[in-house]
């Protein structure tokens, strides 16, 4: 049957520092998609119970506090901010305390559960391009294209190194990989929806690669795959 236009759900799975969030934009940008940047979702929570004083092991505030949870994604201009509960904390749920909070919630049974549901409503109706590192594999398994961005630990590291000096933020190069290898062992360990390639994921490795290079690769892909739903 020939699909004209399907609005396609597209995953974007990888660990940090691969270019992700920058790349799901473009792309989402490109087809006039939604982006959800899933990981914006955990550290939302994570900073509410910062806010709250809640103890990342206790599930039962947890559960009450993810019952009662808004999300919104919005774009003003090339950026996207984050609304929790009509609240802009797209600069809060980005600071270092934040990042460190982030894999114990993250790891919490209730919260998983609460976000997948969450993720789900958002992209069920497609046109939407989903950020995380499990939405390929637990997610969205049935996702129309599924990408699995990669790079070397050192690179990544190079790169979030490169940030912090542009922002004026003086941090030491080989602690800030060291930090890159930390949180991949925290991501991929974990034994809820840990970091995983899906078997059929496309693996684009963009330790060589500019962010056009890869935006690129990835556009042809969609492209392809909207053509061969067209028949
Ligand atoms: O992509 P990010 O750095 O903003 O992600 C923040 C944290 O959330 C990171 O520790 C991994 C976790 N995360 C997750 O467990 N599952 C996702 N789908 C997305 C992020």
């Amino acid at each position: 049957m020939k699909i004209l236009n399907k609005k396609l759900i597209i995953a974007i799975d990888g660990p940090s520092g691969a270019g992700k969030s920058t790349l799901s934009k473009a792309l989402a940008h490109q087809f006039g998609y939604l982006n959800i940047d899933t990981g914006a979702m955990y550290r939302s929570i994570s900073l509410l119970a910062q806010q709250r004083r809640i103890d990342p092991h206790d599930s039962d505030a947890l559960k009450i506090l993810c019952a009662d949870l808004s999300i919104e994604f919005v774009l003003r201009g090339a950026s996207e901010d984050v609304l929790v509960n009509g609240v802009d904390v797209s600069d809060a749920i980005r600071t270092p305390e934040i990042s460190l909070l982030v894999p114990q919630i993250a790891a919490c049974p209730v919260v998983r559960e609460a976000m997948l549901q969450l993720q789900r409503k958002m992209g069920d109706a497609g046109g939407v391009v989903l950020e995380g590192r499990d939405i390929g594999t637990v997610v969205f398994p049935q996702a129309d294209i599924k990408f699995f961005l990669s790079a070397t630990a050192a690179e990544r590291g190079r790169r979030r190194y490169a940030e912090l000096q542009e922002k004026g933020i003086d941090v030491d190069l080989q602690q800030t990989i060291a930090e890159v290898k930390a949180r991949d062992a925290a991501d991929t360990a974990r034994t809820l929806a840990p970091l995983m390639q899906a078997d059929d994921a496309i693996i684009i490795d963009s330790t060589q690669l500019s962010i056009e290079n890869v935006l690129q690769k990835m556009v042809t892909i969609v492209k392809a795959k909207q053509a061969e739903l067209a028949g």
